[in-house]
């Protein structure tokens, strides 16, 4: 298996599920308008790990730049997408510095967390929350993004805080936008249980937190992307991750028969992500925590190709629906 560099030149072919290695602000530009059908994403939160790879989202000096930058890669990401898709996105929060600068060094990840923090930003106040989902959110809804639903991701087994003066945290938020006022969604392949039988699905959504897999430590679970790819695709459908980590969209996009295109920076996640996806599809499922979903249709084997071709894995649907 292999991994895909762009140059400037050369626009990327989307007829096969592709991985690339490179930076979301330069890749995203080779892609053709309106071709891809949903993008699940989760960027990397503010000031709060050093992926350790020049390029990466996450070290801007101010939140406003954090959120700029971040409004203007989807600015990107809503030209690609087809006018009835969808965006998924996952972003954390956290709390105000309190100007202290230096941050305690992580003993379980000593060469990742960020061993500075961020000034206060301008207006807030020591132990403020920052917000930083709702301030992102508000911006793409400026920048014209449909906001239709702010997920909650209730985590029944986060991790104890030592803090007595707030409640523990256990949840993020997962949005949910669109390009248009209408779009794809296919509420009945996500209905859950009700007391009355099958009901429309409610917008907080009960999912534990699963052990990263290999080097990466902030992976989502399989559980969470899952309803999203089966309420915003069909099969053959092509779904996008900018900031793909060690592949979870891809694999669920496998086990769903959907096509993939992961764009991530970090070369030892790119790596990761190719292990990850090289794997049988249950033996994938199991290691990245998810049990594997009920699918309709049989997902493609993957298949290897020489360094320097474009497809990662071969679907047997073709784009441009
Ligand atoms: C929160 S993690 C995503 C994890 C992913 N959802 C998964 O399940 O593995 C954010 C990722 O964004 C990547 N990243 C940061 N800046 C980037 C950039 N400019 N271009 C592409 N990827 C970037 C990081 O290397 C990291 O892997």
């Amino acid at each position: 298996m292999k991994r895909t560099h762009v140059t400037k030149a050369s626009p990327l072919a989307l007829d096969e599920s592709l991985l690339v290695e490179g930076d979301v602000t330069e890749v995203l530009p080779r892609l053709p308008d309106e071709s891809v059908q949903c993008v699940i994403t989760s960027p990397p939160y503010w000031g709060l790990r050093d992926y350790g790879v020049a390029g990466q989202i996450g070290l801007e000096p101010t939140l406003a730049a954090f959120v700029n930058r971040l409004t203007g890669v989807f600015a990107e990401v809503r030209r690609v997408l087809r006018p009835d898709g969808t965006l998924w996105l996952n972003l954390g929060d956290g709390y105000t510095s309190g100007n202290r600068g230096r941050r305690a060094p992580d003993r379980k990840n000593p060469n990742r967390a960020m061993n500075t923090r961020p000034d206060n930003p301008p207006g807030l106040k020591d132990k403020d929350l920052l917000g930083v989902p709702w301030r992102l959110a508000f911006g793409l809804q400026q920048d014209g993004w449909y906001l239709r639903s702010d997920v909650i991701w209730h985590k029944p087994n986060a991790m104890p805080e030592s803090v007595q003066d707030r409640p523990t945290r256990a949840h993020e938020y997962l949005f949910m936008f669109t390009k248009s006022g209408r779009y794809h969604y296919d509420a009945g392949a996500i209905r859950e249980p009700g007391g009355r039988g099958p009901r429309n699905r409610r917008s907080v959504w009960h999912i534990h937190t699963t052990p990263s897999a290999g080097a990466h430590i902030a992976s989502f679970p399989l559980e969470l992307v899952t309803p999203c790819l089966l309420a915003s695709t069909r099969p053959g459908d092509l779904v996008l991750d900018p900031f793909f980590g060690v592949g979870t969209v891809g694999l669920a996009a496998r086990l769903l028969d959907r096509r993939f295109l992961g764009i991530e920076l970090n070369p030892d996640y790119v790596a990761e992500a190719e292990r990850l996806l090289s794997q049988p599809l249950d033996a994938a499922a199991r290691r990245n925590g998810g049990r594997r979903p009920a699918s309709p249709a049989k997902p493609p084997a993957p298949s290897r190709r020489a360094p320097g071709a474009a497809p990662l894995l071969p679907s047997s649907r073709r784009p441009g629906k």
